[in-house]
């Protein structure tokens, strides 16, 4: 049945680093659908997402998603009545893929386009349903790109609190991994193989940076390809789950006595963890008992809405302000925010 004007439903596509995804998503945060389809198979071999190598598979990808995603969501395109998009940062040539298709698709029909910042929608996962969080509250964003505490007074918007100094803590479960030598992307691998190991086997540090709430990694990459090193090759694979659980415990650490200090100073209530990195189970416990802990409620969203994916960037866009056709076709990708 087909909804008129302001019900009609969301389709967002998001395309800011290795996974080409769609989304259907009704203004009241719904997910009517969420598919991603993974390109990382095709990076593995290099250990790391080649920019060009995304960019050209996006193209091909793009356009079965999007099928596939409104197939899934039991809505044709003549149902959609708002298309949003991920603006950046990220991989400009990957974006550009993301942003031309979302154009194309709302031009031929002119529908309004919201262009939106991958980071927002991170921070804005925890407001789709069924948590359906509402302002205010801290967002922990942890993914491979960025590492922050944000704080969302209302929610087109929100301001950073502290944030990583130098590698996020997905490039340090990346990293680590591949001193490890886990397959890649290192975080699922890190977290898989930490299961079967001890945390207290290996002390790694928690670094402090500064008085704030930043965060700092590069130290516990460096003690850990020291560790590796001291181990030599044969002894490191026999202790990896020891030196992955010990690893991960010193990351999930830092990233949990940063957010109770953030809570702590800034006394709000609710809390919710965003990014690739909040799938992490150590994390996902730990979030939960710190809720516990200190009377906050956690919202912790299902695994498939905190690593990349599109409806996060619909449940962005439900609170911002859309673009009226045909304003939105010289609108620019940005690699970089600020
Ligand atoms: O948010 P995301 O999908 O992409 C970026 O915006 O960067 O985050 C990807 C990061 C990678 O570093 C990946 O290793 C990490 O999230 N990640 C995990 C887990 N799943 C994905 N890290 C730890 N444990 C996991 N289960
Ligand atoms: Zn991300």
């Amino acid at each position: 049945m087909s909804e008129p004007g302001e019900a009609r439903s969301i389709l967002a596509i998001e395309t800011s680093c290795d996974d080409t995804c769609a989304a259907v998503v009704t203004r009241d945060g719904e997910v009517r659908s969420n598919v991603v389809a993974s390109q990382g198979l095709l990076h593995e071999r290099y250990g790391g997402v080649v920019p060009e190598i995304a960019a050209r598979r996006h193209l091909e990808a793009v356009s079965p998603t999007v099928d596939d995603a409104l197939e899934r969501g039991g809505v044709t395109l003549e149902e959609v009545g708002m298309v949003a998009v991920t603006a950046g940062p990220g991989l400009i040539g990957a974006l550009l893929v993301g942003l031309s298709s979302a154009k194309a698709l709302a031009a031929a029909r002119e529908l309004p386009l919201v262009a939106v910042d991958h980071l927002h929608g991170h921070v804005a996962a925890a407001t789709l349903a069924p948590q359906r969080l509402e302002a205010p509250y801290l967002c922990l964003v942890a993914s491979g790109g960025h590492t922050f505490v944000a704080r969302v007074d209302e929610p087109a918007r929100y301001g950073v609190l502290g944030r990583t100094l130098d590698d996020s803590a997905g490039e340090a479960f990346d990293k680590g991994a591949r001193m490890l030598g886990l397959s890649y992307p290192g975080g699922p691998a890190i977290d898989r193989v930490a299961s079967e190991g001890d945390p207290g086997a290996f002390a790694f540090p928690r670094a402090r940076p500064g008085t704030g709430l930043d965060f700092s990694f590069s130290g516990l990459k460096t003690a850990l390809l020291y560790r590796t090193r001291e181990l030599g090759e044969t002894e490191t694979q026999r202790r990896a789950a020891d030196l992955a659980a010990s690893y991960q415990r010193a990351i999930v650490d830092a990233l949990v006595t940063r957010t109770r200090e953030a809570l702590e100073h800034e006394g709000v209530a609710r809390l919710s963890i965003g990014g690739g990195v909040a799938a992490n189970s150590e994390l996902r416990r730990r979030a939960g008992e710190l809720g516990e802990e200190m009377g906050v409620r956690v919202s912790v969203p299902d695994p498939s809405l905190c690593t990349d994916n599109a409806a996060m960037i619909a449940g962005a866009a439900r609170f911002l302000e859309p673009i009226e056709f045909p304003g939105y076709l010289d609108l620019d990708a940005f690699a970089r925010t600020g």
